[in-house]
């Protein structure tokens, strides 16, 4: 009887402590989700808070403008804000050196992985306001109207004469176009 009683408690004690266990097991699962989650959706939003949110060019749209570019094999290819890096898969297909700057790490990570077997392609993870991009032949911006100014400044005060800036979606607000399609401009500095 006093045998049955203690195993009785044992199972219980046993039960209980592999209860908390589970407890434990389970919302640190939902704890290293929700940070995940956050992590991820704030990579997206501060691209949206500091430029522009991640929205693809078109396929087309950038057949046309690496046309309009014209990259040269040993020039120097920026895209400011690189997305998914398709721009930058482009321009290393052209054999030019291609370089990416990407602040969300989401979309760091993928235009990293996409572009792996480049090896003259590069993407940075970083704010563009910080990367110099003096060296640059060519380059595309693809941001919000609300910063085209502060871009247009940076890029005036570092880019070499006859450098070739093509801003998809939104000109700059006050440089004169050497070509305008329909979703982009075409600049020479
Ligand atoms: C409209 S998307 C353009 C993507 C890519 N250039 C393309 O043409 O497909 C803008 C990208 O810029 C990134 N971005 C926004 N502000 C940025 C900043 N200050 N520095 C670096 N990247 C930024 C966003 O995360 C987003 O991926």
């Amino acid at each position: 009887m006093k045998e049955n009683g203690v195993k009785t408690h044992y199972n219980l004690s046993v039960g209980r402590s592999r209860d908390i266990w589970k407890f434990a097991y389970y919302t640190t699962c939902m704890w290293v989700i929700f940070v995940l989650v956050l992590a991820i959706l704030s990579g997206f939003v501060l691209g949206g808070l500091v430029g522009a949110p991640w929205v693809p060019t078109r396929s087309h749209d950038l057949a046309e403008i690496f046309a309009a570019l014209d990259l040269q094999p040993d020039q120097t290819f920026y895209d400011l804000g690189c997305g998914d890096g398709r721009a930058v898969v482009t321009a290393a297909q052209a054999h030019a050196k291609a370089i990416g700057i990407e602040i969300n790490p989401v979309m760091w990570l993928i235009a990293t992985l996409r572009t792996l077997r480049y090896s003259n392609a590069k993407i940075r993870l970083g704010n563009l306001w910080q990367y110099p991009v003096r060296d640059a032949d060519a380059v595309l911006v693809f941001q919000m109207p609300r910063v085209m100014e502060q871009i247009e400044a940076k890029l005036a005060g570092e880019l070499k004469p006859g450098t070739k800036v093509v801003s998809y979606a939104f000109p700059m607000p006050q440089r004169q176009a050497l070509h305008r399609a329909k979703s982009w401009s075409l600049y020479q500095y």
